[in-house]
């Protein structure tokens, strides 16, 4: 059958999309990239805001009309929505056949078969931890490739939902992982991501305590990852704070392939809106964490997520949320609106900072990233940085560009010998608000 693909939210759904894809492939299955010449549509969705779901059921209830043209198309949810509505999906969108849970992702081409035999809805949503075994294969084939090495959330924010929706955390096995890894390696793969909703909680076997000096099974895995010949950077996302101790800085700082960047969230810089948010670390905690980090790696960048308008932020809050970063002077950072979540502990609470208010907040933060961001690339002015190339620009085709190891983009002009996938030296030459413009050097 041709089946047809789309992802809502994070990376980890855009991994497990490229993982069923690469199923469906080995199964006989044609992976297409137009809604009109499928026989199966599948929605792999997010529950983490409120909009999330809104999007993409607008987009399955459009859906109606081609099937109303097309009878036997099939079409499914699968993913974070489909885990949290389960029957209800089936029961609200009458077209649709088919509910796919996260822990049920792995079962597809069998239930594809089934489905296309009998025409019988279902909604299959038990957990399962088979999921993680079954979701190794890669359907994109590029320098770049992402690695999941946990799977689910043990640590339960009060604002979040993926605990819920993608269950108990597990991890993956160092050797599992590396063998992955080597794979990806020899089909050409040069850049590694590795996923989870806490990174750094990989090998803790569920423990929500972070671990004690000395122990990281994460920085045990990057040790071994940093070993492979051939890959060239190793990135990682997202880790939680707290679980940066001396063994996993010592290795950030001397492993040759890892990043210096950290996506490290944030959430509020109010110790009051953290504690409520139960999230286990404070605004002090946090800038200690970072300053460790900082004096162990000069160069490293950071980036974050925050929420504006969390149950009962005031203003004070906010302007501590803001001051904090400024002062970490994060060099990216995603900022969301509060959206209650039915299920998560605060939708108990009136989600009482109104919408207005949240956006003023919002707009505020994007404009001091902004002056950051000027300020950040106008200090690279005739600098020489070593970047991997990612290949044409997507807004100038004269253009090429990459990415420092500290997760900044640089457009140049390319030469004869340019390929993505490899490292090369630009020399900056000029800057403007939002990027900058290089000269090969090497
Ligand atoms: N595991 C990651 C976060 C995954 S969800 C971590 O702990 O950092 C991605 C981001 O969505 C979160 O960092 C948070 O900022 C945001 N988010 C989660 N639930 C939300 C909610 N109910 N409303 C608004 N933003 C939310
Ligand atoms: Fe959600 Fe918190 Fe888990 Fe991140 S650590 S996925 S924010 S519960
Ligand atoms: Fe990701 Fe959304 Fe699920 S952020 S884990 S796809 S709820």
């Amino acid at each position: 059958m041709k089946v047809y693909i789309k992802t809502y939210g994070c990376q980890m759904n855009e991994r497990d999309s490229d993982a069923m894809a690469s199923q469906l492939e080995a199964c006989g299955h044609t992976i297409v990239f137009t809604e009109e010449e499928a026989d199966v549509l599948l929605f792999n969705t997010c529950s983490v805001r409120d909009a999330a779901e809104r999007k993409a059921k607008g987009k399955i209830g459009y859906m109606k009309k081609l099937k109303a043209q097309k009878p036997g198309l099939i079409i499914g949810v699968a993913g974070c929505m489909a885990q949290r509505l389960g029957d209800q999906l089936l029961a609200e969108l009458p077209h649709l056949d088919f509910v796919l849970g996260t822990g049920q992702l792995h079962t597809l081409p069998e239930k594809l078969a089934e489905i296309a035999a009998t025409r019988a809805r279902f909604s299959a949503t038990e957990p399962s931890f088979d999921v993680l075994t079954g979701m190794g294969g890669h359907f994109s084939h590029t320098w770049h490739a992402e690695i999941a090495i946990t799977r689910g959330c043990n640590r339960f924010c009060s604002y979040c939902i993926v605990p819920y929706v993608r269950g108990r955390e597990i991890s993956r096995s160092i050797s599992d992982v590396v063998e992955e890894a080597r794979e990806l390696v020899a089909n050409g793969v040069k850049e590694i991501l590795l996923l989870g909703q806490n990174v750094a909680a990989f090998g803790l076997n569920g423990d929500t305590r972070p671990p004690a000096p000395g122990y990281s099974p994460f920085a045990d895995l990057l040790d071994e990852l940093d070993k492979i010949d051939g890959l060239l950077r190793i990135r990682y996302t997202s880790p939680y704070v707290s679980y940066f101790n001396d063994r996993l800085i010592e290795t950030l700082a001397r492993a040759k392939k890892v990043c210096h960047n950290i996506h490290l969230p944030l959430q509020s810089g109010s110790d009051r809106i953290l504690k409520e948010m139960n999230r286990q670390y404070t605004r002090d905690s946090y800038l200690a964490k970072v300053a460790e980090l900082r004096s162990a790696i000069p160069d490293i960048t950071f980036s974050t997520d925050v929420i504006v308008g969390f149950p009962g932020e005031t203003d004070a809050d906010f302007a501590l949320t803001r001051e904090v970063m400024n002062q970490v002077d994060y060099a990216q950072s995603f900022v969301f609106k509060y959206s209650p979540r039915p299920g998560a502990k605060s939708a108990e609470r009136q989600d009482s900072v109104p919408e207005e208010v949240k956006e003023e907040r919002n707009q505020i933060l994007l404009a001091d990233l902004a002056a950051r961001v000027e300020k950040r690339l106008a200090g690279m002015y005739q600098k020489t940085v070593e970047v991997l190339v990612e290949g044409v620009s997507p807004r100038n085709p004269e253009r090429w560009s990459g990415r420092t190891g500290t997760n900044i983009m640089v457009h140049f002009e390319p030469d004869d010998k340019i390929q993505a996938g490899t490292l090369r030296q630009v020399k900056i030459i000029q800057t403007n608000p939002v990027s900058l413009f290089g000269k090969l050097a090497d």
